[in-house]
């Protein structure tokens, strides 16, 4: 492990049975409040977005909002932001996707993809992989490149890396 991803990950607090009992939440807020350590993810994942060739970072609501507006900006990118059905005032592309119990949508404004853009997707933790895969999903419906998926948090027991792989078909998913 590098200097940054120990500083990044010593920043990470656990905390037990939140939301609800026998969940174990990872709370990013101490990082967000050390300008060392939020400085440090944004420079790493703004790398990623130039190594990748992204001409756009898309920000899953709501925590891959703080974490991918500050990369856009350093890397001199336009951000987008996937929000929650209801949320967008303009036209959208809607996905649907499966949670334990029951299901949720994510949109995105249609007209902020075209065919031009090679997307990097931004956010904190990727869990099952089913927020991550529905964004990948809604990217390609609108016509645009995945140049790859970056979070801070991979929870590998979960399975997402593998969930993901077809719909990422190569593009790279890197965690700190
Ligand atoms: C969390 C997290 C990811 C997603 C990961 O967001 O920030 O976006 O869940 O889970 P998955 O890989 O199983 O899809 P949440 O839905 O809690 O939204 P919030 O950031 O608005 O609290």
């Amino acid at each position: 492990m590098t200097d940054i991803e120990e500083l990044l990950l010593s920043r990470i607090r656990d905390v037990a049975d939140y939301p609800e009992p026998g969940v174990m939440f990872k709370d990013i807020t101490p990082l967000l409040a050390d300008p060392a350590a939020f400085t440090a993810l944004t420079d790493t994942l703004a790398g990623i977005a130039e190594r990748t060739g992204a001409t756009k970072v898309v920000g899953l609501e709501a925590r891959g909002f703080i974490l991918g507006a500050p990369v856009a900006v350093r890397a001199g990118l336009g951000f987008i932001p996937v929000r929650k059905a209801g949320k967008l005032p303009g036209a959208t592309l809607s996905q649907a996707y499966d949670l334990e119990y029951g299901s949720a949508e994510i949109e995105v404004h249609a007209e902020d993809l075209s065919a031009e853009d090679r997307v990097l997707v931004v956010d904190d933790v990727l869990a099952t992989g089913g927020t991550a895969e529905a964004s990948i999903q809604l990217i390609r419906r609108a016509g645009a490149a995945v140049a790859g998926l970056a979070v801070l948090m991979e929870l590998g027991f979960l399975g997402g890396r593998d969930r993901l792989a077809p719909a990422l078909d190569g593009a790279p998913l890197e965690a700190m």
